[in-house]
């Protein structure tokens, strides 16, 4: 008797573990279906102060991503802050916003002292600022980008950790108090930080500071965010950290047929109030990367999408020495 009840209970068992894997699947694919293509029309509603314009003040915004996010924010009704190092181009990128809500602030973000930072955010003190987009990030040095660490100057080393980590990290601190001033919590106004991080934040050869740094902006805004949600003073800011696979921009010239810097933009400013609304501290506005790495998390087995990555970083390691064999 007991014999012929075991594979009866074996096979209600597996069958049982079958369903939920299956529901689980459903539900993460209606969840990615309606998050990615069924967006808001005002997806920054939440932002608007109702008395003044509202601002937002987005760094590295002369050009590439941060240029775009800024076009579709101003779309969105805002004035914004663009902050760069290059005067000439801030002014040209401005031009190109149409608005009479947009202002400039050359600031190296490299290189910004404290008390340089501290005047930088002192003059637009006077600007409702309701939305702070940690965006400058890069390859702070020489061409080629992709190289090992050994072949970095220790004042590279430390380039990418001032341009990457250490000027985000300093500027929220000072731009915090804006977002949470009294006002603004007496009238249930939201404030919004967003971190630009990066699918290379895994660890990656060959880019191992910029994945690091890229790791940082991670770890930072994870933990702000679960900081600013346990105190009632700063619980009306909402921080999300971004992740992105490659995207073309000056910076990825070698991206091709990646998704163009002047798209993601949109699909990071559609893509807030969803992952707010669902209580994500992380998003992933982009529906091919998010596709990609989600796949990557649920079905190939551990250690198969970091094998994928570093051959394609490979690649394009190849093709950069090529690149620097004939400018020599
Ligand atoms: N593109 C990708 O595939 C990709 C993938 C993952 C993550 N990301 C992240 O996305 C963010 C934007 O990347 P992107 O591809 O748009 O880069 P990008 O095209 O190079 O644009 C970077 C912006 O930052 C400005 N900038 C550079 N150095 C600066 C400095 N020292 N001080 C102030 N501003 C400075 C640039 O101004 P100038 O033009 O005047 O130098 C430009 O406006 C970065 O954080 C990057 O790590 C990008």
């Amino acid at each position: 008797m007991k014999s012929s009840m075991a594979p009866g209970i074996l096979i209600t068992c597996l069958a049982g573990i079958g369903a939920a894997a299956v529901l689980r699947v459903l539900y993460w694919a209606s969840q990615f279906t309606l998050y990615h293509f069924w967006r808001p029309s005002k997806p920054l509603a939440a932002y608007k102060r109702a008395s003044d314009d509202s601002y937002a003040l987005i760094t590295g915004a002369s050009a590439g991503i941060g240029l775009s996010i800024a076009r579709n924010i101003v779309r969105q009704g805002f004035g914004v802050v663009l902050l760069g190092h290059l005067p000439d181009e801030l002014e040209s990128a401005a031009k190109s916003l149409n608005s009479p809500l947009v202002r400039t602030l050359v600031v190296n973000a490299r290189t910004a002292t404290p008390e340089e930072l501290e005047t930088a955010v002192e003059s637009i003190s006077d600007l409702n600022i309701s939305i702070l987009v940690n965006n400058v990030g890069g390859f702070p040095m020489a061409d080629p980008p992709l190289r090992p660490l050994s072949t970095l100057s220790t004042a590279e080393v430390d380039a990418y950790v001032d341009l990457n980590a250490r000027f985000m990290a300093r500027l929220t601190n000072l731009v915090l108090p804006l977002l949470s001033s009294s006002s603004t919590r007496e009238k249930h106004e939201r404030s919004l930080i967003l971190n630009i991080s990066s699918a290379g934040r895994v660890g990656m050869p060959w880019i191992v500071m910029y994945s690091a740094t890229k790791a940082f902006n991670y770890a930072f805004s994870m933990g702000l965010s679960r900081e600013l949600e346990d105190d009632s003073t700063t619980a009306h800011i909402d921080c999300l950290a971004v992740t992105l696979g490659e995207v073309q921009s000056q910076a990825n010239v070698m991206a091709e047929g990646a998704v163009t810097a002047e798209r993601f933009g949109g699909y990071v400013v559609g893509g807030i109030d969803g992952a707010v609304k669902r209580g994500w501290r992380e998003v992933r506005p982009y529906w091919g990367h998010d596709l990609a790495l989600g796949l990557a998390d649920r079905v190939l087995p551990d250690g198969m999408l970091t094998h994928f990555a570093r051959e394609e970083l490979r690649l394009k390691k190849e093709r950069w020495d090529a690149i620097m064999a004939k400018r020599r």
